[in-house]
C-alpha cells in the first residue's frame, strides 16, 4: 500500500452478525476464485496477504481516502469491508478513451459519467475512478494498465476491462462495481 494514501479510516458502523457473515463470504469468494482458477493465486493472494491484521479493521465501517495523494497515472489499492478498492488517477488519454467509447458495443453498457460520483461542486471529476477491484466473473483481482483496452486485465480466465472499469471482452458479465462513496471535499472521499 502506498505511503500516505489513506489519510484516515473510520469504523463507525456497528457490526451485526449478518455484516460479518457477509464479509467472510466476500473474502471466501475472492479466495475461492483464486484457488480454483489457474494463475489466480498470484493475483489475489498477495493483496489479501498484505492486509494481515489490518484486514479486520478495514473490513468494517467506512474509509476516507485522500485522492490528491494518488499521482496521475497511479492507482491506490486498499480494502473496504473485505473487498479490494481501486482508486485510479486517470491520465487525459485514459479519460478520453473512457468517454469516447461507444457503449452500444459494451456487454454492460454504462457511460463513464454514470460510473463517477459528483463532488461538492455537483460535477464529476473524471480524473478519479473509484471501484471495487474484483473481477465480476469469479472474483479474482484484475491487474491494472493491462489488457486490450488499456484498463484492467483479469488473468484468471481472460477478462479485459477498459479505462472506466467496464467489461469489454472475456467471460466476466458485468463492469467492475462502483462502491458507495461520497466526496467530503474536492479531494477526499469517504467509501462506505
Ligand atoms: S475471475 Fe474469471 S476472468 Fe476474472
Amino acid at each position: 500500500m502506498g505511503k500516505g494514501l489513506i489519510v484516515s479510516e473510520t469504523v463507525n458502523e456497528p457490526h451485526g452478525e449478518g455484516a460479518v457473515d457477509g464479509e467472510k463470504r466476500d473474502f471466501i469468494f475472492i479466495a475461492t476464485g483464486a484457488v480454483a482458477a489457474l494463475g489466480a493465486a498470484s493475483v489475489a493472494w498477495p493483496l489479501v496477504a498484505q492486509m494481515g491484521k489490518a484486514a479486520d479493521t478495514l473490513a468494517a465501517g467506512s474509509i476516507e481516502i485522500d485522492l490528491s495523494a494518488v499521482e496521475e497515472g497511479g492507482q491506490l489499492k486498499t480494502l473496504w469491508r473485505g473487498k479490494p478498492v481501486f482508486v485510479r488517477h486517470r491520465t487525459a488519454e485514459e479519460i478520453a478513451q473512457a468517454e469516447n467509447t461507444d457503449i452500444a458495443n459494451c456487454p454492460d453498457p454504462q457511460t463513464d459519467a454514470e460510473r463517477l460520483i459528483p463532488g461538492p461542486s455537483g460535477q464529476v471529476n473524471p480524473k478519479y475512478l473509484v471501484m471495487i477491484g474484483v473481477c465480476t466473473h469469479f472474483g479474482c483481482v484484475p491487474v491494472g494498465e493491462a489488457g486490450d483496452f488499456d484498463g484492467w486485465y483479469c488473468p484468471c480466465h481472460g477478462s479485459h476491462y477498459d479505462t472506466s472499469g467496464r467489461i469489454r471482452k472475456g467471460p466476466a458479465p458485468k463492469n467492475m462495481e462502483i462502491p458507495p462513496y461520497e466526496y467530503l471535499s474536492d479531494t477526499v472521499i469517504k467509501v462506505g
